[in-house]
């Protein structure tokens, strides 16, 4: 049986995972957090003193990391090597060495059989930043997800401090600004909208907006 996926791309701070959490949960899909992925791999780095730019030592150690995924409760784990490490990859830095270290081909196709994976054996909603273009080219709905970068700045600044967390948004928009370009400007699968993607600016919608216009979205395909 095909499945069906629902593939969601677009810059840092977008909305995309709360969205595609919110989606996947209203259809009874799995969702799949493809940056969890690459940021379990960017924590190996981090905590084997491997820097971006050391390509060789990057590439070398692609050979030691397994990473695979489990769900509790509906929650993806993420798994590096066996432990679970979904509560240590969620900072800045984890976040910026995922960014520098994915422009690395041997990195980004380790993770892709993966996703791949997943989504031939289940439906998904999958988020990242070549899902429509490189990883799911026939995903039956592709959105590209954006909103200014000043609006994802000020969103990131109130998670962090919902959560206690101190920061300065300015700097946040200064490390968003330095991931999109990465991202955007790699050479293998950067950030792009595919172009059969629907562009979605979220910046002046609600999130139960942006949820009903996708869940319309694949209502208006199977039901065709
Ligand atoms: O979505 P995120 O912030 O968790 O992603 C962290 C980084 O991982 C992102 O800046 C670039 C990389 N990434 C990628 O290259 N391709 C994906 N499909 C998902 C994430």
């Amino acid at each position: 049986m095909k499945h069906i996926s629902i593939a969601i791309d677009g810059p840092a701070g977008a909305g995309k995972s709360t969205i595609a959490k919110k989606v996947a949960k209203d259809l009874g899909f799995i969702y799949v957090d493809t940056g969890a992925m690459y940021r379990a791999m960017a924590l190996y780095f981090i905590q084997n003193s491997i820097k971006a730019e050391e390509s060789d030592r990057i590439e070398a150690a692609c050979d030691h990391i397994n990473v695979s995924i489990q769900y509790e409760n509906q929650v993806q784990q993420v798994l590096l090597n066996g432990e679970n490490v979904n509560h240590l990859i969620r900072t800045d830095e984890v976040g910026q060495m995922a960014s520098a270290s994915s422009v690395n081909a041997k990195v980004r196709l380790k993770l892709v059989e993966l996703q791949r994976c997943l989504a031939a054996d289940s439906n998904v909603v999958m988020d990242g930043r070549d899902i429509g273009t490189y990883v799911l080219p026939d995903a039956d709905i592709k959105i590209y997800m954006t909103a200014g970068v000043k609006e994802r700045a000020a969103r990131r600044y109130s998670e962090y401090a919902d959560k206690g967390i101190a920061c300065d948004v300015l700097q946040i928009e200064k490390e968003i600004r330095e991931r999109d370009e990465r991202d955007m400007n790699r050479d293998f699968a950067p950030l792009k909208q595919a172009e059969d993607a629907i562009y979605l600016d979220t910046s002046e919608l609600t999130i139960d907006e942006v949820v009903a216009r996708i869940k319309d979205l694949y209502k208006n395909k199977v039901e065709v």
